[in-house]
Order: structure tokens, then sequence, then C-alpha cells
């Protein structure tokens, strides 16, 4: 049988700033939280940052083509922040707002819908100096910095993305430390995870503010699917709902019904009584939501600790500091395979699951903005990727989306993860999610099997099931 996608479906692909420009102190450019993270020694593997990346800062027209080539219906990119104000604050840089004003009328001269995303963790690095997110004011810096971007590009944009996984930028940048800026302070945490809360709010208001209200305004999040161990041990059951409450519910509760859920304030009250937390605060952030994007990748089995040696998460890079703040007795099963580059489970029924999950229990539209796989692709002496284990894996996954449609879920698109290989974080150039390859040594970029095979796709909007 075939799964059929409506044509207003939207078809697309994403990167991000610090993971694809490079550029790193060109055009006006200030250095963020990732550059002076990735240049200090240990924080990722062998060293790699994001100075060269795959160079698209120069190489934008050409890869605006290659998408064009392949179809794609939109293309979902973030903005550097300190592109457009070197230090955070104060007057826009016009060459940095420039290249992002000739990257969008590339997009809209090729018929591809841009989806801007707002904040895909590159802080400027002078806004750390003054806390970064354990800052209030980080938060009111940012919904100005969005009025700036929504006032440059707005003529041309009408999907914004206000953040990207603010889950990692708080709890990886902030309590396992794997992340810039690399602090390992569960209270810093839940702080930075309110005034993203609160960057979020203020900037959707800031957006349909300077574009009125018929542009759509989203937030993009990693919300985890955990499953208990043992479904029949109360503990384990617990394990998950602590994993929800910290992990998803901190976001998804202030952002779309207006309050942290009373679970979690009683998890971490032995950590802190939320006083962070101002009087309207609330108010601020639950701003209407055009679209809730949902990044998935994997499933994981908690469990409560039983004792002796505590298993641990491969999922979100080695620290002795769990980004699971509040959940201190719970741990995580291996999960069986198969397994992608990253260590990751490959299970698109968790993906089923959450889209029913957010589709019920929130009901707001859905759009998939990522999904996709790292694997140890193997390059043939013509240069062709067959990849055929990736093409299996966006095949389960889009299955996975036809059929939540299917059963009445709002999902409104899917974008692939990632467009080109490029730097994936703590993992340096190592680990290549890209259905484009990149040749690091000369930048070269080569489709691989699975590049043809989502362009068929999105030519046809027919999944063979
Ligand atoms: C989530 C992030 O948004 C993206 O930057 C990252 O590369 C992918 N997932 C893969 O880990």
């Amino acid at each position: 049988m075939t799964r059929t996608f409506p044509p207003d479906f939207v078809w697309g692909s994403a990167t991000a700033a610090y993971q694809v420009e490079g550029a790193a102190a060109e055009g006006g450019r200030g250095p963020s939280i990732w550059d002076v993270f990735s240049h200090t020694p240990g924080t990722t593997l062998n060293g790699d940052t994001g100075d060269v990346a795959i160079d698209h800062y120069h190489r934008m027209r050409a890869d605006v083509a290659l998408m064009a080539e392949l179809g794609l219906g939109a293309y979902r990119f973030s903005v550097s922040w300190p592109r457009v104000q070197p230090g955070g604050r104060g007057e826009p840089n016009a060459e940095g707002l420039a290249f992002y004003s000739a990257l969008v009328d590339a997009l809209v001269e090729h018929g591809i819908t841009p989806v801007v995303t707002l904040y895909h963790w590159d802080l400027p690095a002078e806004l750390q100096t003054t806390g970064g997110w354990t800052n209030r004011e980080s938060a009111y810096a940012f919904a100005e910095y969005a009025r700036i971007v929504a006032r440059a590009l707005g003529d041309r944009v009408q999907m914004w993305t206000t953040l990207n996984e603010p889950w990692c930028a708080a709890f990886l940048g902030y309590a396992s430390g794997v992340h810039a800026p690399g602090i390992t302070d569960p209270v810093a945490a839940l702080q930075a995870a309110h005034h993203l809360n609160l960057a979020h709010g203020l900037a959707a208001t800031a957006i349909r503010a300077e574009l009125g209200p018929d542009t759509k305004v989203s937030v993009t999040l990693n919300t985890h699917v955990n499953r208990p161990a043992d479904p029949d041990h109360p503990g384990d059951v617990d394990a998950v709902r602590r994993l929800d409450a910290v992990g998803n519910r901190i976001f998804l509760d202030p952002m779309l019904r207006g309050h942290y859920p009373d679970d979690l304030l009683a998890d971490v009250a032995h950590l802190t009584d939320f006083s962070f937390v101002h009087e309207g605060d609330a108010e601020l952030i639950c701003q209407p939501l055009d679209l809730l994007g949902v990044n998935y990748y994997c499933t994981g089995a908690a469990r409560q600790f039983r004792g002796g040696v505590r298993e641990s998460s491969t999922a979100h890079g080695d620290s002795e500091h769990s980004p699971w703040v509040g959940a201190d007795d719970v741990e995580f099963l291996p999960m069986p395979g198969p397994h992608t580059a990253m260590g990751w489970n490959i299970d698109p029924s968790g993906l089923a699951e959450l889209l029913h999950r957010l589709h019920d229990e929130y009901g707001v539209p859905l759009m998939v903005t990522e999904n996709g796989a790292a694997f140890d692709d193997r390059v043939g002496a013509d240069g062709t990727v067959h990849d055929s284990d990736r093409i299996a894996y966006l095949h389960g996954h889009i299955d996975a989306v036809g059929q939540a449609r299917e059963a009445g879920v709002d999902v409104r698109g899917y974008f692939v993860w990632s467009l080109f290989d490029n730097f994936e974080w703590a993992y340096g150039y190592e680990r290549r999610f890209g259905i484009v390859r990149v040749d690091y040594d000369t930048q070269q970029r080569t489709r691989k099997d699975s590049a043809h095979w989502y362009a068929r796709l999105v030519a046809s909007g027919e999944l063979p099931v």
C-alpha cells in the first residue's frame, strides 16, 4: 500500500547556524558561547570547532540551488544571534542581517519556504559574562534581537521558531555541562530553563507586534519518549513521570498551559523554591502557538535505581553530572538495537506515540522539525554513498508520521535532520547526519542515496509501505 501525504504537507530539511556556517570571525560576527566552548580543550571530539564547518556562509547560493534540485518545499535554518548583534545587544550588524536576507531571497526565488529558528544554542559570548540564561535580562535581550530579525526578514518569512530544544540549552549547557557554556549546576539549569521559557514568550510577542497576527510562531522541543523498564513497578512508573516533568512538561506546560507542573516543583523543592519566577511571568510565557515543532530521534527505558553499578544513558554525551535534575534516583537501561552511529536506538513507534500524546494533551498543530540519523557512511570509489540504513530510518519514521496523520493527528510537515553532514556539537565532525555528504577537506557536496530517495518522496508525496 501507499501512504499519501496531501499537497500542502511541508517537506523540508534542516540545519543550524553554528553547525554549517563557519566564517566564525567574518562579516562582523561576534563570538558565541559555542566558539568559546569548542575552543576549550576537552569539550568536543577531536577538538573540532565550528570555525569553518561546511562553509555554508560562503557557499550559500550553491547550497540553496542544491535544495531546489532536491525539490525541497521548505528549509529550516537558524539565525546566529552574534552575527546580528555581535555582543548580544545594541545596534544590529548590517552585514549579518544582509547574509540572512540574501539567503531568504535565494530561497524565495527557488520557491522554497524559509522557516527561521531564532535560537539554536549560539548565545553571544558577551551575554555569558553576565550569567547567560541564568540571567533574566538575557530573555529581554533575546526579545529585542527577535524584533530586529523579524523586522529585517518579516516581509518574506512567515514561519518563525523562537527556540530550538531549550532542554539541551538549559540542561546539557548548565547541568551536565556537555554543551556550551559547560556549567554543572542543577539550580542554574532550572533557572536557565525558566529564562528560556520567558525568552520564548517575549520573543513570540515581539514577532507578532512587529509582523501582525497572521505570522506563524512556533517553538521546537525535543520532547523525550521514555518508558518504564517495568510498567508494573511503581518506582519505574514514577521514574518516567519525573523525567517527563523535568524533560518535557517544564517547557510544554508553561508555554501551552500557563503554569509549571506541581509535581516538577515538588521534585526539585530540595534544590530551589523557583523564586526566580516573577509575578506575571506565566502570562508572558504562555503565548498562542501556531505550531509546535517536534524533534525526535529515539526512545529511552528508565527505572528507579535498584542499587549496585548505575546504568547510564548514552543519549546525551558523557558526563559525571546528570542533566536530569531532580531525578537522581533514576537510571536508564541500554536500549535494544538496532542503533545509529550515535548509539541511539531506532524506534519509529516512539514518534507515533509522541505525536499522539502532544495532539491529545496539548491540542496544538504539530510539525516534525527534526528527524534523521547518523551512520558510518562508506564512500564508494565513484563518490556514491549507498546509505540504505538512513533510508530505512527515514522511511520508518515518515511512515509513523503518516499513520499518526491518518489517525487524526494534525501534523503539518516533516524536516529531515540534516540536509548536510555538519558539526554535531560535542561529537564534532565524526557523526554524519546529512542526506548530502560533505567532504570536509574539499567542501564538496555529494548526494547520498537518501537524498535521491527523499527527493522522489517530496515530488510524489507518496510513501510505499
Ligand atoms: C538536535 C539538534 O537540534 C541538532 O542541532 C542536532 O544536530 C541533532 N539533534 C542531532 O543530534
